[in-house]
């Protein structure tokens, strides 16, 4: 489960719509309105692109006290959770398609004081994550395809963002769902009734022109 301080709904906003010549600032800017930083590392190998690495997070680490909850898009992520946590990660997410089998890696990231969260592709069914949720504080429904921002929401991933709704509430499990990819203002509260605790925003956030507005539109749409 992630820190209690807020309960859900939780925005999650991505730095990789953030412009990243004014990272802290940007970051800095949502931060008093956000629960969550949704950081993005891609590997250029499990997604067909490259983003920020241990460096970046560091220094992010200086100018903020929100928890970084950070995505690894990557296809050996485990190799980075002490370096991640020495940079001042707080929950890693790793793909269930790199790891079918998750149960060692998500000990691992826990003897590294991470949080841990399992994320599944569009096209990946959710019996591939069931018999391992109480093994996370997170389910990352994927509801684009990994390794771009600003893509159309795939309306599918709802039935999955039930399922494990249902799956987690009746099993008493403290995983919270996180959905990542296309939220907006438009969609925000239909996902919510299906259940999603955690809501990651990119281009929703740091593409709009008052990004302090934006968030405070969404959370006024998940509120209603
Ligand atoms: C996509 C990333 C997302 C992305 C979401 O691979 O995992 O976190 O930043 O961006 P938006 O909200 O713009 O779809
Ligand atoms: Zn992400």
């Amino acid at each position: 489960m992630l820190p209690a301080v807020i309960s859900p709904p939780r925005i999650a906003p991505s730095i990789l719509a953030a412009d990243f010549a004014r990272l802290g600032e940007e970051v800095q800017r949502v931060e008093p309105y956000v629960d969550l930083l949704h950081i993005d590392v891609m590997d250029g190998h499990f997604v067909p692109n490259l983003t920020v690495g241990i460096p970046v997070i560091t220094s992010l680490r200086k100018v903020t006290a929100l928890t970084f909850d950070c995505h690894l898009m990557m296809t050996n992520p485990d190799s980075y959770f002490r370096p991640l946590r020495g940079a001042g990660a707080d929950l890693v997410s790793v793909h269930v398609e790199v790891f079918p089998e998750p149960t060692r890696v998500a000990a691992q990231a826990r003897e590294e004081g991470l949080l841990f969260g399992l994320a599944l592709n569009p096209p990946t069914p959710f019996e591939a994550v069931e018999p391992f949720l109480e093994l996370c504080d997170l389910l990352v429904v994927m509801s684009v395809h990994p390794g771009f921002g600003a893509q159309t929401f795939i309306e599918a991933t709802l039935d999955k963002v039930e399922r494990a709704r249902k799956f987690i509430d009746s099993h008493g499990l403290r995983t919270d769902i996180e959905i990542d990819g296309g939220i907006g203002l438009d969609n925000v509260a239909r996902v919510r009734a299906a259940g999603v605790d955690v809501f990651v925003a990119g281009n929703a956030v740091f593409g709009a022109p008052d990004p302090v507005s934006a968030v405070q539109a969404m959370r006024g749409a998940l509120e209603t």
